[in-house]
């Protein structure tokens, strides 16, 4: 669709985040003009339900929800969602130092990681509770490291689900998880360094809204199990998702009958193989994107030819998901004025010097103009831990709303002295 299409009727579209009270005490453009624009905005509220809602997924008094920091390494959101009993996991050296900043221990952290050099694998047995490694290439790197020690194993089940088969982590087309081909190759590389297997794990990939994938891959994961004895973590994985089209309604992700399911299995599992060790669930998406509206400011407007583009501060630098996967977020548009306006097609660009520069392609949305404040809805996983310094532009500021409504900076905006403090003089 590429044409202008303007309706009679007047609009606003604010009422996802006024009916939770997103911005506590202050308004949208209040924020942008104390903390800069572009700005992420979080909300403690939401992230603590977040934490709670899969928390209560399990009765089972070894379940744990290990937050995966790649999704938001904040160090001050971390640190709420470490208050809500999570542990998390680490696939970094520099996420291993954002969780220390926030207060996680050596106990609380799994490390499960890709295609690293023996001095990461040091580093990461010293600092992490357990480590896990995903070929036994890696095995074989890990027994030279720490002989005798005790390491997991990343698996493929063979099943892989995602919303992009980039996110697609586990099944025929992927890097990731050691192939059941390879099982004999795993046990007799961890017998030649006398490495103790305490646990697998696996992760079929990002975003589903459908658990029969999971449920699956968690099944061949407790049957796989079988065949190792002595493990004391089993580890399924995250993946869960979140409904981006908030206007339009999409269904939540039914925890209740996951958490069904899912409870059901485990049981089962601890009744008839006597297993008394801990399983895991490693959610980053469904804690962190909900909690997060990124903010950005109208800077031009403009018809090139039929299409009307509505220029913004959100260039991809700042919030990459649409570029490199079509993804969709939702709108909410704040007028300068604080009216409502005809609903008119638009896409929304940044300014950022790539024509795929492209935040929301085609949205009937009140008309935009400059001046006006733009919500990026469910932005706060993948989002800043995505942003880059391209085009030589500065990441964005994050601030956090507490639930008494007052706001705080949670990241100062990376400055000019910042991009040239990285080159010697
Ligand atoms: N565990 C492992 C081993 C992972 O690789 C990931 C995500 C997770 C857990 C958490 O997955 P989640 O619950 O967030 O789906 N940048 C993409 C998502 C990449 C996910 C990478 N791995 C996006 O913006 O959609």
């Amino acid at each position: 669709m590429s044409d202008v299409t303007a309706s009679a009727c007047s609009a606003t579209r604010n009422s996802y985040s006024a009916g939770l009270m997103f911005f506590g005490a202050a308004r949208p453009h209040d924020l942008v003009r104390e903390f800069g624009s572009p700005l992420y905005v979080y909300n403690e509220r939401v992230l603590r339900e977040r934490c709670r809602d899969l928390k209560g997924l399990s009765e089972d008094p070894g379940f744990r929800v290990c937050y995966s920091t790649k999704a938001n390494g904040n160090p001050h959101l971390l640190r709420i969602i470490r208050e809500e009993g999570l542990i998390a996991d680490a696939m970094s050296p520099g996420e291993l130092a954002v969780l220390k900043r926030a207060g996680f221990r050596r106990e609380d952290i799994c490390y499960v990681c890709n295609n690293v050099d023996a001095a990461e694998l040091a580093l990461a047995n010293a600092r992490a509770d357990h480590v896990s490694v995903d070929s036994v290439s890696q095995v074989e790197s890990f027994g030279r490291v720490n002989p005798g020690g005790r390491v997991m194993a990343r698996v493929n089940p063979g099943i892989g689900a995602g919303h992009s088969s980039k996110v697609i982590t586990a099944g025929k087309n992927t890097k990731f998880g050691i192939h059941p081909e390879d099982f004999g190759a795993l046990r007799a590389v961890l017998k030649k360094h006398g490495l103790k297997l305490i646990g697998l794990n696996q992760h079929v990939g990002s975003l589903f809204m459908d658990p029969k994938p999971y449920l699956d891959a968690a099944r061949w994961l407790l049957k796989t199990a079988v065949s190792f004895p002595g493990l004391e973590i089993i580890d399924f994985g995250g993946g869960f998702g979140i409904p981006y089209r908030k206007y339009d309604r999409e269904k939540r992700l039914g925890l209740a009958e996951f958490g069904a399911g899912f409870g059901a299995l485990l049981s089962d599992f601890r009744a008839k193989q006597g297993f008394s060790g801990i399983f895991i669930i490693e959610p980053g998406r469904y804690i962190a994107a909900e909690c997060s509206i990124l903010l950005g400011t109208v800077t031009a407007v403009k018809n090139n030819g039929r299409v009307r583009y509505a220029g913004t501060d959100m260039g991809f630098n700042v919030l990459a998901r649409p570029m490199i996967y079509d993804s969709f977020h939702d709108l909410e548009i704040y007028p300068v004025d604080g009216k409502p306006r005809p609903l008119t097609l638009q896409t929304v660009v940044g300014n950022i010097c790539e024509t795929g520069d492209v935040l929301a392609k085609d949205r009937l949305v009140p008309e935009l103009v400059e001046g006006d404040v733009v919500g990026v809805l469910d932005a706060g996983a993948y989002g800043q831990a995505m942003s880059s310094n391209y085009n030589q532009r500065l990441r964005p500021a994050e601030a956090l709303v507490r639930p008494d409504g007052s706001c705080v900076l949670i990241r100062r905006r990376d400055t000019i002295e910042d991009l040239l403090a990285v080159y010697p003089e």
